[in-house]
């Protein structure tokens, strides 16, 4: 805390939490022993755009996503990068994708995407390709080593030979609790890649992946699942300091396998209920998680809100602002080896989470 700079980064969240619910993540990375290179990233994710007719969008999905690129471009000391965590569009169409952009070309910065399966199953990703470039690359930046990967491939039958339309596919890809769904996987050939990427790192540099969906099995109806994720894992075992940051499951989400942290990112469109209070299949919400209540359920923002991130020397603490709700920390706990949400942990503290099924 006695970092000047982090003092002045709090103090914007501050004042940002006091304009109102802020569905963006703002990440800090501190590594070194003299904090030279102490820097920050704002991460937003999941805006849903949706195209009504003719220039008609969903209008909340659209306020959403203004909001979190306005407050964005608030914060002082300014983020290195900007990184949007996927589900640009809600069914994949170019004038989804192209009016998400239009509002994300506010942005004061350089922005990474990360492709989302709303994305991608109308024309397998071609106008997001066309518009951002590659969907898996890797970057340096300041002592730091990011990976991006495009988690939400499946099975080349599902995909290719099983629907009459792309508008179909797309559809069906976007059901929930879907018998005809599929699972989400990185995939072979990415996996082949990011052996081959992680190679030339040294295995004391800190490595922060980006996927859209978690690199974890949480939940197969909502894919809230990636089904070669231990694979993936297993190239990331090597590595001193890991952290995956993922979109997609719309809520606070955080767990730690071995060496790997990983946090969700919130929504700026809506907040997802927890599986747990939507049992049509066995689901694994990660044992530290701890439920995020959803106050008041006809307010749309609640249950969303805006995330602080350190990284300290490659250790993650997540400060949670919420609205409508009690802030939370989600600090790194050295002794126990894990993110400890330090307010919620013990059993008296928490608000129950709400069933509305
Ligand atoms: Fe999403
Ligand atoms: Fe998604």
């Amino acid at each position: 805390m006695t970092d000047p700079k982090r003092r002045r980064l709090l103090k914007a969240g501050g004042a940002l939490l006091a304009a109102g619910s802020l569905p963006l993540s703002l990440v800090e990375l501190a590594f070194g022993k003299d904090r030279r290179e102490h820097f920050s990233f704002a991460y937003l994710s999941d805006s849903h755009i949706t195209h009504v007719r003719g220039r008609e969008f969903v209008r909340n999905w659209d306020r959403g996503l203004i909001r979190a690129v306005a407050e964005s471009n608030l914060l002082d000391p300014r983020p290195d990068f900007i990184f949007y965590g996927g589900d640009i569009a809600q069914l994949g169409k170019p004038e989804e994708i192209d009016h998400g952009l239009e509002i994300l070309s506010a942005l004061r910065g350089e922005v990474h995407h990360v492709m989302g399966e709303h994305d991608y199953y109308l024309d397998l990703g071609e106008h997001w390709r066309k518009r951002l470039g590659p969907d898996h690359y890797s970057f340096d930046h300041k002592g730091v080593h990011f990976v991006v990967l495009n988690s939400i491939l499946t099975f080349d039958d599902w995909t290719y030979h099983r629907w009459s339309s792309a508008a179909e596919r797309m559809h069906q890809m976007a059901r929930l609790d879907n018998p005809q769904g599929s699972p989400f996987m990185v995939g072979e050939s990415q996996r082949a890649w990011l052996k081959k990427d992680l190679d030339t790192v040294s295995h004391d540099t800190p490595v922060v992946v980006f996927s859209h969906s978690p690199l974890q099995k949480i939940y197969k109806g909502w894919n809230f699942w990636t089904d070669d994720a231990e694979q993936v894992q297993a190239l990331l075992q090597p590595f001193d300091k890991v952290t995956v940051l993922y979109g997609h499951v719309h809520q606070i989400q955080y767990n730690q396998i071995g060496n790997i942290s990983f946090h969700a990112a919130m929504a700026t469109a809506w907040p997802w209920p927890y599986p747990s209070s939507y049992r049509q299949q066995a689901a694994y919400l990660p044992k530290l998680t701890v439920n995020m209540n959803r106050a008041d359920p006809f307010f749309e923002r609640d249950a969303t809100g805006w995330q602080f991130i350190d990284l300290d020397s490659g250790k993650v603490d997540v400060h949670y602002l919420l609205p409508g709700n009690r802030n939370r920390v989600v600090a790194w706990d050295g002794k126990a080896g894990h993110p400890v949400d330090t307010r919620y942990q013990a059993e008296a503290d928490r608000i129950p989470p709400q069933t509305h099924y």
